[in-house]
């Protein structure tokens, strides 16, 4: 079985608006509802877990029922820090699981709604071989390393060579067993610190390989104000492409090339 845990235990402090940046409507949507619905939507999906930013609960509850979102099997309250969220999901899915028993799970950020189906099969296919598969595209942006001293400022004391410089997205996807042993080792180190999945395996079970998935360009994560802007026109483009379609599947057909969109036509 493959569950998709969505994180949504974050506030959006960078975006900084009254509301959890995952209930901002675009496209006529909440960020999240268009995230749910790839994943409903996905046949290597078999169940959903929701994690949410206390208080909010209700609000997703409201969304998936309007929906219809059969997948959806729990929706829950986050942490205080996102791999918080990440071991309370871990715990979520170990109630449900006989002894002996393993699943696969994939980790996606609720604030990345454009992504697209074909990397969430790529992530369950890789499972069938790895037991740990992060998504990742390459960097446009040389990357620099710095230190900072003082009040002079940034200084660079590193230039990593750009060809084999990745950028992280989501999903990251794991057999349970594997995701659930690094947390309980990392559990150990009081100066645990980490800000996504995979570097909690790569860390804490150094012997596990990493396979990683060609991401794409427009699995966007929503993080600044600039952001909520261009998922907005990513989703207004497909959808006056396909006014019948919603947001997410017209976004799809325009990835795969079925629908030209003429701009400012
Ligand atoms: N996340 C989570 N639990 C937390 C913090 C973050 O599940 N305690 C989730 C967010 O909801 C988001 C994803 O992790 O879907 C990526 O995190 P980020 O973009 O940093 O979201 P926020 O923490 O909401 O944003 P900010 O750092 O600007 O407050």
């Amino acid at each position: 079985r493959t569950t998709a845990v969505i994180l949504a235990g974050g506030t959006g402090q960078r975006v900084g608006l009254s509301i959890p940046k995952q209930l901002l409507k675009i496209a006529g949507k909440a960020v999240i509802e268009h995230t749910l619905a790839t994943f409903e939507k996905a046949d290597s999906i078999d169940d959903i877990i929701v994690l949410m930013a206390p208080g909010y609960v209700a609000d997703i509850e409201k969304i998936v029922a309007k929906a219809g979102f059969t997948k959806v099997k729990k929706i829950i309250e986050g942490g205080s820090t996102r791999n918080e969220t990440t071991e309370r999901a871990i715990q979520a899915l170990g109630e449900g699981l006989a002894e002996g028993e393993d699943r696969n799970v994939l980790f996606h950020d609720a604030v990345r709604p454009l992504l697209s189906e074909r990397v969430i099969d790529d992530c369950v296919t890789a499972l069938e071989r790895y037991q740990a598969v992060d998504v990742a595209i390459p960097s446009a942006d040389t990357i620099i390393v710095t230190r900072t001293h003082g009040e002079d400022g940034e200084f660079i004391t590193e230039i990593p060579d750009r060809s084999r410089l990745r950028r992280g997205q989501t999903p990251q996807a794991f057999k349970l067993s594997t995701i659930r042993r690094a947390y309980e080792v990392a559990a150990g180190d009081p100066n645990f610190q980490a800000t996504d999945d995979c570097s909690v395996v790569l860390k804490y079970l150094p012997d596990v390989p990493i396979h990683v998935v060609a991401g794409d360009e427009y699995n966007m994560k929503v993080t600044q104000p600039v952001d909520v802007f261009i998922a907005d026109k990513l989703f207004q483009l497909a959808s006056t492409a396909a006014p019948e379609q919603n947001g997410a599947e017209a976004y799809r057909e325009l990835l795969s090339g079925k629908t030209v969109v003429v701009f400012g036509g």
